[in-house]
């Protein structure tokens, strides 16, 4: 077998991990999300999520992965006991299931794209509606826009970890953020814009009720990637002196401050026109149409730019985290099975986009597939975010923070903490993180849990 690939560089690790975090959870699911639970509160609770769950979850995984600088079932079951590569199996199937629904979203956006540069989304709101209607009700294009998206994400995935993931994501992230930033400002100097970005940063307390922590964390976790073992993944790339902390902190800064630019680019432009924030899911496919064109409505060939940058951003973001997805597999595949790295990612794209065109069709021309009363693609959706994710979360600090000896994740946390910091601090920050893992994070997904079944 070949060697292991290693990313290049502190930039490198810091843009691949941030790429696999940025994605359709911040440009779309995240604008939703606040805009159905209230804007400002809901921010501060995924803020408070972040911080007290996320990062400490995200080291937990970082520490398991370069530790073992293995595939995440093998990473699993080396911190002490086989059993635990059931944790990795879940992280793996969570993925997959994933990666199936999250590559019909992110199908839809490249049919847009090339939509809004054959300038198609243009005409009144009935009609941007019935745009939608009829490409999503269709039997086949919103299939076939998705089984693509998966097979891009291949043919990177099979380049491997330095002329695939590497490459992609130091191309990607920083166009990605240019775009973002032009958007950010094209939408703030709109009139009126200033109430969507009250409505961004005004908390109302009012609208806070159990659910929206529940979301919040769901979100916050989908956004961080957290409990997928993908981060596990990604940091068996890392270098062995890398700062786990550090990078924890700094990707998780980047991925909150790119889901709020991505709020200030939809909600400012939406209140400029009277749009309400809460219309769902829908928010990017058929309320942003209309806002590009009403609020550019002057200079219709501004509209019709920003709607390319737009749908472009888009396909950008989702790329680089379809990538991770499809990277936790293959990796498990290749190394496990001792299948070659392109075989290896073939099993994995077989299985998504078997599972992407029944979620596609799911939403659109056989809505009878459904599970739990709900079209099989929201269930995904729901099962994943909600249920999941948390689950690995939890399973991974109760494995790390009561199982594994206590030595061997002090060395992983220390080792390459380098920066400016004295012995003392580092090991204050230890302390602190261990208590989040042993304490805080399981406690705080139990009781979520416990309120989502009612029982509190
Ligand atoms: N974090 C990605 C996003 O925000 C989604 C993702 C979830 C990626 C789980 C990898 C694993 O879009």
């Amino acid at each position: 077998m070949e060697q292991r690939g290693v990313f290049g560089s502190r930039l490198a690790i810091v843009l691949a991990t941030a790429g696999s975090a940025v994605g359709l959870g911040n440009v779309w699911r995240f604008p939703f999300m606040t805009g159905q639970n209230g804007g400002a509160v809901f921010i501060l609770i995924y803020f408070a999520c972040v911080l007290l769950l996320g990062i400490p979850g995200m080291v937990s995984e970082f520490v398991i992965g370069r530790h073992a600088q293995s595939n995440a079932a093998r990473a699993y079951g080396s911190m002490g006991h086989r059993s635990w590569r059931f944790i990795g199996y879940l992280g793996i199937l969570t993925s997959t299931i994933i990666l199936g629904f999250y590559a019909v979203v992110a199908g839809w956006c490249l049919q847009y794209l090339f939509a809004s540069v054959a300038g198609q989304l243009t005409g009144d709101a009935a009609y941007v509606i019935r745009y939608f209607q009829t490409f999503s009700a269709d039997p086949i294009k919103p299939c076939l826009w998705g089984v693509a998206f998966v097979l891009i994400t291949h043919l990177v995935v099979s380049k491997g970890v330095n002329d695939g993931i590497e490459r992609a994501s130091k191309l990607l992230m920083p166009l990605l953020l240019i775009l973002l930033v032009v958007l950010v400002v094209a939408s703030c100097m709109l009139p009126g814009a200033y109430r969507g970005v009250e409505f961004l940063l005004k908390p109302d307390f009012s609208k806070v009720s159990g659910n929206v922590f529940l979301e919040a964390l769901g979100q916050a976790f989908f956004s961080l990637s957290l409990g997928t073992a993908c981060l596990c993944t990604y940091a068996s790339y890392f270098k062995r002196d890398t700062d786990l902390l550090r990078s924890a902190t700094q990707i998780a800064l980047l991925d909150s401050g790119i889901a709020i630019l991505a709020g200030l680019m939809i909600f400012p432009a939406a209140f400029s026109v009277g749009v309400q924030p809460d219309s769902g899911p829908s928010l990017i496919f058929i309320t942003l149409p209309n806002v590009f064109q009403e609020a550019f409505g002057a200079v219709p060939v501004v509209g019709y730019f920003i709607s390319i940058l737009f749908y472009a951003l888009l396909v950008f973001a989702a790329l680089t985290s379809t990538i991770s997805m499809h990277e936790i597999g293959t990796a498990f595949f290749h190394e496990e099975l001792h299948l070659s790295r392109r075989r290896a990612a073939w099993v994995i794209t077989g299985a998504c986009v078997l599972l992407a065109v029944i979620c596609s069709l799911s939403v659109g021309a056989y809505d009878g597939l459904r599970l739990f009363d709900m079209p099989l693609m929201d269930f995904c959706d729901f099962l994943t975010a909600q249920f999941m994710l948390p689950a690995g979360a939890f399973l991974t600090s109760i494995m790390l923070g009561w199982f594994v000896s206590r030595r061997l994740v002090q060395e992983e946390f220390l080792m390459g903490q380098t920066h400016d910091t004295s012995r003392m601090v580092k090991r204050a920050f230890f302390h602190i993180w261990l208590f989040s893992v042993r304490f805080v994070v399981p406690i705080c997904i139990l009781l979520i849990f416990l309120h989502q079944f009612g029982v509190i």
